[in-house]
């Protein structure tokens, strides 16, 4: 029976152009690049064109790279290490959408104190610009926003969000773990004061991402020790990790344009399939085409739990989510559903579908046919 993973909003697996070229860093040049000798000297270089290679893919300076265990480590760094150093202002904008690694950080800074303002968002997950200009104030310590939603795939505008920002000088995090590969990143472009990366999101190895901060900006250690990472987070660094990021990194920035249209092509023929065949299926977050991840549809059943379909596609190898990968044992619709649909949520059931490269257009109706099987089989 053939296996297909539909969950690479999850993760993804490894590039194996990135896997090559980690390879003789794990047994051969394994040299702590803060060692003096010539072996620590080799993984040190190592380190510095890999950072490099980003910083130019990235249209930024290498000095603006840090490398950090995750795309989680990054935002509680940027987050919690840009309020210690500026103790003066006490609040903070969000959205109700933010990937946990967000929200709870803030929660943290909420406890000691912090006023966190998590603006609503419309039906299909868009931030009201208004709002936000209502909302920022000279007590605003930093905005942070998730660029391309994990669940729901919604991506905001982050030209407009970046503009008010700068207008009212508040600093801008951007969580764009979703983004790479989908959208094109220049962070001189864009303008932003902080960026968050994943590698696992993007073909690259687990345990690795990668915070972008301004040259200009200061912010707190989290991690403290060594004198890695310029001083601002220590540790040895994970050198394979960073030698298959820079890798992965290339690879999907040079595939965007035929990786995006293969994933839109996918998740149109999908979406269309399964609506010919159950019409009242509802996809969450934008139409398709616009705004939109393309390789994520968030699907919404009658009459079914989440978990009942996903279990059900899972006994025919077929794996998806039911919302955020770090949810899944949470039975409540995710926060991010009921941020953008109060009233529709009881008894529906979401599937969170979410495309890659190795998926195939020929599989399209063979994975709609098991969905609505399955849908039809446990419907209450
Ligand atoms: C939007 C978003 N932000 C942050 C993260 C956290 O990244 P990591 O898995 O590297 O901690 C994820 C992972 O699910 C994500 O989807």
């Amino acid at each position: 029976m053939k296996k297909i993973y539909l969950d690479h909003a999850a993760t993804t697996p490894l590039n194996p152009v990135a896997l090559n070229k980690m390879l003789p860093f794990f047994n051969e040049l394994y040299g702590n690049p803060s060692s003096v000798h010539e072996m620590g000297a080799s993984s040190k270089k190592a380190i510095n064109e890999a950072r490099k290679k980003v910083a130019s893919l990235l249209n930024c300076k290498p000095t603006e790279i840090f490398f950090t265990s995750s795309g989680t480590e990054a935002t509680n760094w940027a987050i919690l290490g840009y309020s210690e150093k500026n103790p003066s202002k006490k609040e903070i904008i969000i959205t109700t959408i933010e990937h946990h690694a967000t929200l709870h950080a803030c929660e943290y800074l909420e406890k000691k104190g912090y006023k966190i303002h998590a603006l609503d968002v419309d039906h299909e997950g868009f931030l009201s610009i208004e709002q936000l200009k209502k909302t920022i104030n000279s007590n605003t310590l930093m905005v942070s926003i998730i660029w391309g939603n994990n669940e729901i795939g919604t991506i905001q505008n982050l030209e407009e969000i970046q503009k008010i920002c700068k207008k009212h000088h508040v600093a801008l995090h951007v969580d764009a773990v979703q983004i790479v590969g989908n959208l094109k990143i220049d962070l001189d472009e864009l303008g932003v004061d902080f960026m968050t990366f994943s590698a696992h999101k993007f073909y690259g190895p687990k345990g690795i991402g990668l915070l972008y901060k301004k040259e200009a900006i200061d912010i707190e250690n989290l991690i403290h020790g060594g004198m890695q990472e310029r001083g601002l987070r220590a540790g040895t660094e994970n050198v394979c990790a960073i030698i298959g990021l820079a890798e992965a990194l290339e690879q999907s920035i040079q595939s965007l344009d035929s990786y995006t249209n293969h994933l839109s092509t996918l998740s149109t023929k999908l979406y269309h399939q399964l609506k010919s065949k159950l019409p009242q299926v509802r996809l969450n977050g934008p139409m398709i085409g616009k705004d939109r991840l393309p390789g994520i549809l968030s699907l919404s059943f009658d009459h079914i739990r989440s978990f009942d379909l996903a279990f059900a596609l899972d006994k025919e190898h077929i794996y998806v989510s039911t919302g955020s990968a770090c949810n899944q044992l949470n039975i409540l619709p995710s926060h991010v559903l009921r941020a953008i649909d109060q009233e529709n949520i009881s008894n529906t059931g979401t599937i969170r579908i979410s495309f890659g490269i190795q998926n195939k257009v020929e599989d399209i109706l063979y994975i709609s046919d098991k969905i609505v099987e399955c849908y039809l089989q446990n419907k209450s």
